[in-house]
């Protein structure tokens, strides 16, 4: 087991992290600190909702195209970025086991707990491979990714939208200066589409994503002894047309004063101040291109859904 942070220099980051974002204008958290056990498991909920389809069509993409993928990249290693529950993973391994070349799978993942639970299960459904976790935040540790050659670096569920585009361009910049020639990324990104479709995607109508959105401040209360009331805050979900990026905030519903222990902070709130916990970016395929282009990798293939919702991309090194 490779730990690339300990509980307390986690901790640490947690509460810089939250100091930096909540004593800013406006007011921010990471979206990365959503998805502790219980978060995780709010997640799974959400790719299962009705309004939300990016699961379900790049599941589609990645079940029609999984044995191109396997040709096309010869992986004998995938690292999975983000990868959670590993759940559409299992449509990569399957086809890269049947291509023959698959030796092992490095999920990555900033949850330790959500992490080994996947990995143990993994394990079990794979006695041949080799299942080599890591904990990791993949913006800052990915110079700790395994060597080897031909590594398939997977980050999908569209979660390079929570990025920024500068944060975007540091990433991918990351991802090239690891990838050797050999090497492939397979990247998922949702695409923009009718807002109204968007904004339900984000604010369904159970109130799962409402729960998952207030489950960071959860977090914080039990990790940084801060006392948020969940209720004192509403879910909102709104489609910048600008940016092009869906943003989740969390809204004051009166006027209140909450306490971060840990931080020493205290923090004020007028009645309708907002969070920003998550943006969530749409992309369009030239779009797409031109960033994996800036970066100093091309994409090979881009893959949709027959709807045209989502997309996967398979990128080399230039
Ligand atoms: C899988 C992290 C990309 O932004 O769509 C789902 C997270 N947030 N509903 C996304 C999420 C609200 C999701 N990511």
């Amino acid at each position: 087991m490779d730990l690339v942070l300990n509980h307390d220099q986690r901790l640490d980051q947690l509460a810089r992290d939250v100091r930096d974002g909540l004593t800013g204008s406006p007011k921010t958290l990471p979206s990365k600190y959503f998805y502790d056990a219980h978060g995780s498991d709010l997640f799974d909920q959400i790719t299962r909702l009705p309004e939300y389809y990016p699961t379900r069509r790049e599941r589609e993409i990645l079940a029609d195209n999984a044995a191109r993928i396997a040709r096309l990249s010869g992986a004998e290693t995938l690292i999975e970025l983000g990868s959670g529950t590993s759940d559409k993973t299992r449509l990569l391994l399957d086809a890269l086991q049947a291509a023959g070349s698959l030796r092992r799978f490095v999920p990555f993942d900033v949850d330790p707990a959500v992490l080994h639970s996947a990995a143990r299960a993994l394990s079990t459904e794979y006695p041949h491979l080799q299942v080599s976790p890591i904990v990791g935040d993949f913006e800052a540790d990915l110079d700790r990714l395994p060597a080897g050659s031909r590594r398939l670096l997977a980050f999908l569920g569209s979660t390079i939208g929570n990025l920024v585009p500068a944060e975007r361009a540091d990433f991918l910049g990351s991802v090239r200066a690891v990838l050797d020639v050999g090497d492939a990324l397979l990247l998922g990104t949702d695409l923009v589409k009718d807002p109204d479709r968007l904004v339900a995607a984000y604010d369904d109508a159970a109130g799962v994503t409402a729960a998952f959105n207030k489950n960071v401040l959860a977090v914080l209360n039990r990790d940084l002894a801060a006392d948020f009331d969940l209720a004192g805050f509403d879910h909102v979900a709104v489609w910048d047309r600008e940016q092009e990026w869906i943003e989740m905030r969390l809204r004051s519903r009166s006027r209140q004063r909450v306490r971060i222990a840990s931080c020493e902070l205290t923090v004020e709130f007028a009645e309708g101040d907002e969070i920003r916990t998550e943006i969530s970016a749409k992309f369009r395929l030239e779009g797409i291109r031109a960033e994996l282009a800036a970066a100093g990798l091309r994409a090979d293939q881009i893959w949709t859904d027959r709807a045209g919702d989502f997309a996967v991309s398979l990128a080399l090194p230039v």
